[in-house]
């Protein structure tokens, strides 16, 4: 894999930059910036060495519609105050742009392409989308590892039309978990939580031969706790995904890993109520588990008080109102308090984990930090990620 940071002759070439600039939106705020935050150091690169920029990204899963929900503007102001330049959001249909007019003076150096994911030929890897792409550049970066297990055309397909290389902040997320899988020291824990579901499930019985204890919960404890046969009331499940579950349980016997589940849990009526502790057979029709209750904590911090290493992605609930965010913040304190005495190898991961963290203000105290939630599970995997495979042949 070839670096951008290693080439000369930059000056005046058009880069496509993929990024992975799907911020924590609400109401149109930005809030939480820390995958902005990571990727300043590749835009300050190329600003540096006077290339034209061309900024890919997606936010949120318009599923290739155009909805203004999903649109960029938010974040493209943010990178404008941030760089001190004015950033045209190119909102126009892609297949009507062309490489020609997408800078409009010799002034402009940056231009941001509207949500990639309005497309439906993103998601589907197409390759002439993937071709129209690369027509408006001399060259591609990936600086989005959060997005390299999406086999996708801004990801894998536009690198057989481009000379590829990686960003900065991808080769820096790839170090660090490269170091954590070669050097990581037993008992590992691995705590798996959010709302991504089916994008987690299938994972799950392949990191049952590597890690210790397995610690579900949020969304995905779910369909779990309903597979055992309780109600759910109106919790998020995915549907089909009862195969899924039943391979946890058949490949967890064969190996000494344990599984560890909610045992009780905190729900409301909606995700703006009040919470309420229940057992796990009493959750009524009307109501949804958002947060895990005070058995399930004390029970993870028995767990995170015997693991050497704790691998975390994605919340223990509704953290964003304050009412079923305790698991969670109970969970982090837990891992903090560890680590304060250097008795725990800690590492977080993912855009929702990263936000929650940020809440309590204790992103320092922890060993790595990835920007990745489903990327960074599938590298513990130890799969090659369809975008850094793509990267690879590319070379
Ligand atoms: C993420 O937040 O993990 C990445 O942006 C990928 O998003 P996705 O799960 O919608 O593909």
């Amino acid at each position: 894999m070839n670096n951008i940071k290693d080439q000369e002759n930059l000056s005046e070439k058009k880069v496509l930059l993929r990024l992975d600039l799907n911020v924590p939106l609400n109401k149109g705020f930005i809030t939480d910036e820390t995958r902005i935050d990571k990727i300043v150091p590749v835009v300050e690169f190329l600003i540096k060495k006077k290339s034209k920029i061309i900024i890919i990204s997606h936010v949120g899963r318009p599923k290739g519609e155009i909805n203004k929900i999903f649109s960029l503007r938010p974040i493209c102001e943010n990178l404008e105050k941030r760089f001190k330049k004015k950033i045209r959001l190119l909102t126009d249909n892609i297949f009507q742009l062309k490489k020609e007019n997408l800078f409009k003076s010799s002034q402009d150096q940056i231009v941001f392409l509207e949500n990639i994911r309005f497309y439906k030929e993103e998601e589907k890897n197409d390759g002439s989308f993937a071709k129209h792409l690369a027509s408006f550049a001399d060259l591609y970066v990936n600086d989005a590892f959060s997005c390299s297990h999406r086999l996708h055309a801004s990801v894998c397909k536009i690198t057989e039309f481009l000379p590829s290389y990686a960003g900065l902040q991808l080769e820096t997320e790839i170090n660090a978990l490269k170091k954590v899988t070669t050097e990581i020291k037993k008992p590992i824990t691995c705590i798996i939580g959010g709302s991504k579901i089916l994008t987690k499930i299938g994972i799950i019985k392949n990191l049952i031969p590597k890690f210790n204890n397995i610690i579900i919960v949020g969304g995905m404890a779910n369909n779990i706790i309903n597979y055992k046969g309780h109600n759910i009331g109106k919790s998020i499940k995915e549907f089909n995904c009862e195969p899924a579950i039943k391979e946890i349980f058949k490949t967890s016997e064969n190996h000494s890993c344990e599984i560890i589940l909610p045992e009780d849990v905190l729900v409301g009526k909606n995700i703006n109520d009040n919470s309420k502790v229940k057992e796990l057979g009493d959750i009524d029709n009307d109501e949804l588990i958002l947060d895990i209750g005070p058995k399930t904590i004390q029970k993870i911090k028995n767990v995170i008080k015997i693991s050497n290493t704790v691998l975390w992605n994605g919340p223990a609930g509704y953290f964003e109102n304050p009412n079923f965010a305790n698991g969670s913040h109970e969970i982090a304190k837990a891992i903090v308090e560890k680590n304060k005495k250097d008795s725990i190898y800690s590492v977080i991961g993912g855009g929702d984990t990263i936000s929650l963290i940020n809440q309590l203000n204790i992103i320092q105290s922890f060993n790595f930090v990835s920007t990745a939630g489903g990327a960074f599970l599938e590298y513990l995997e130890g799969k090659e990620l369809p975008g850094i495979k793509a990267l690879n042949q590319n070379v």
